[in-house]
């Protein structure tokens, strides 16, 4: 795993904006063989987003060749829902660049068949050919996605109650209020997440310190799932300097020494 440790939460933002968009360019999509992207929601991604954004407003780099899978969607939100994922990704991101409707997948909690919806998932994903760079961002609990605490760590898209903590935690978006923020969600497992080719996950702020030394330094457990990385032969973690506060002196300094030359 590479942890590359950004000044700032700008800094970290265009970090990950500039790496996503490289790899795009670098595979130099066709409709045949397009660029597979998996998606993240929360406030993390927003810096990321915007940088990409910036980018293709510069004309750096093009989505019409990008296919898109989504992590997560809360279950029984309405679609047009200021707080749906769907929502989210349409205002923060798809809507200010160039990616074909078409090519955009997101779950649809309001399914009649959850399960039928979650199976249907999988096979768009490979059907699609796998995804190749799955960026995410990480719950205060080591979550990602919505694999809350003792997610298998081979689990595939499907069902999920949330905890009080990330119920509580997302309640900033319902008004503060609790009751209107959805108990359950469907995602992808953690176990989508490991088969994309490459991670990328952004972490940032001081209410992630935990959640990062569980995913660095700590051991393989399905108590953090983000640590499953550890496993992943292609994962990059970029966080800000905050973010690093729970690392040992060591860690800090032996990614800031191995990657100092990585701008
Ligand atoms: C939610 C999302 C996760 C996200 C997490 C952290 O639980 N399902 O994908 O990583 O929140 O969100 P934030 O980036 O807002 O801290």
């Amino acid at each position: 795993m590479r942890l590359i440790i950004e000044p700032d939460y700008l800094t970290l933002s265009r970090w990950a904006g500039d790496y996503v968009a490289s790899k795009i360019k670098a595979a130099n999509p066709t409709p045949e063989k397009p660029f597979v992207l998996g998606c993240p929601t929360g406030s993390s991604p927003l810096g990321l987003y915007k940088r990409l954004i910036e980018l293709y407003k510069k004309g750096d780099i093009s989505f019409e060749n990008v296919v898109t899978f989504n992590m997560d969607e809360y279950v029984g939100l309405p679609e047009d829902h200021p707080e749906s994922y769907h929502s989210f990704m349409w205002k923060n991101f798809f809507s200010h660049i160039n990616i074909k409707k078409e090519n955009v997948h997101i779950l649809n909690g309001n399914a009649e068949n959850l399960e039928e919806e979650c199976a249907n998932y999988e096979k768009a994903i490979a059907a699609a050919g796998g995804i190749d760079l799955f960026m995410g961002g990480v719950g205060q609990d080591g979550h990602i996605a919505f694999n809350e605490p003792g997610s298998s760590l081979t689990s595939v898209t499907r069902k999920k109650e949330l905890t009080s903590d990330t119920i509580v935690a997302n309640s900033r978006f319902f008004d503060y209020d609790l009751e209107k923020v959805p108990r359950v969600a469907l995602t992808v497992g953690v176990g989508t997440v490991m088969a994309a080719r490459e991670v990328l996950i952004v972490c940032n702020g001081h209410n992630k310190a935990r959640a990062l030394k569980h995913a660095v330094e700590e051991g393989i457990s399905q108590m953090w799932t983000i640590s499953a990385l550890q496993l992943h032969p292609h994962a990059i973690i970029v966080c800000d300097e905050t973010a690093t506060d729970e690392l040992k002196v060591g860690t800090y300094k032996y990614f800031k020494d191995i990657e100092k030359n990585n701008l």
